[in-house]
């Protein structure tokens, strides 16, 4: 039972780590930029709300990504543990999560600015598992559809250079001074995000001890 918070710059591999991870461990993946685009995918009440915002690669309001995870932490599918991965994205989502549950270990996966670009203008994913591929570093077997289920990969809609710019922006001042927080919590695991997906997912494994 490990409950994980993974976060790091824009295209560090969060998701695609997590998801190996969550597979290894078998405990949840909770991937709450995944999970809002398939509330825009399906058109619901709350992806009318947040398609604008995410497209300009602004923040979701705090209040309400708080109540999608108090929803989820809280289930009983999910005492055995689970990988948040996009949540918190500041101090005030990390002050709210600590009145829902502890974490055990928070993953920061360290990546330099200057590969961000090359990660995230490769990137292809999945619009119906949300599985994520990247055309030269983890092309999928068709090159154009999913290994997983088949469906046409997409570029996600927050992929364009000037959404790209403010994600990074807004990573710099909301969600980098998490480093600080969790380290004086205690539970803070650096992890070196440049190699590749196979020796990040090592790294990974042998911090947590497993
Ligand atoms: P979200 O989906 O969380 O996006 P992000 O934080 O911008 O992170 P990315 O998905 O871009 O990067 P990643 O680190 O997951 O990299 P990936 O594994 O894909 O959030 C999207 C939006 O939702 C936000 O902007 C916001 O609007 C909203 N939102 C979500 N949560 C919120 C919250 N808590 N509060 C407010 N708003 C919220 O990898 C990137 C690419 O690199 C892929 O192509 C992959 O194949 C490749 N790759 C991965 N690892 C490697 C490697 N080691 N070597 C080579 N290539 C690699």
């Amino acid at each position: 039972m490990i409950k994980i918070v993974m976060f790091g710059p824009q295209g560090a591999g969060k998701g695609t780590q997590a998801d190996r991870l969550s597979r290894r461990l078998n405990i949840p993946h909770i991937p709450t930029g995944q999970m809002l685009r398939e509330e825009i995918a399906a058109d619901t009440k709350l992806g009318q709300k947040v398609s604008e915002i995410m497209k300009r690669g602004e923040l979701v309001a705090d209040w309400q990504m708080n109540e999608i995870i108090r929803d989820r932490v809280n289930a009983p599918e999910y005492q055995n543990g689970f990988i948040l991965d996009g949540y918190p994205r500041n101090v005030d989502q990390a002050e709210f999560l600590d009145y829902q549950i502890a974490v055990d270990k928070v993953l920061f996966l360290n990546l330099p600015k200057t590969e961000v670009m090359k990660r995230l203008s490769g990137r292809l994913t999945c619009p119906k598992c949300g599985a994520i591929f990247h055309k030269v570093f983890n092309p999928s077997i068709a090159g154009d559809k999913c290994d997983r289920c088949q469906t046409v990969l997409q570029v996600r809609a927050d992929d364009t250079p000037e959404a790209i710019a403010k994600r990074l922006e807004q990573y710099e001042e909301e969600t980098e001074p998490l480093h600080e927080y969790y380290l004086k919590k205690g539970v803070l695991i650096e992890i070196d995000a440049a190699p590749n997906i196979e020796q990040v997912g090592l790294s990974i494994w042998e911090a947590l001890g497993l």
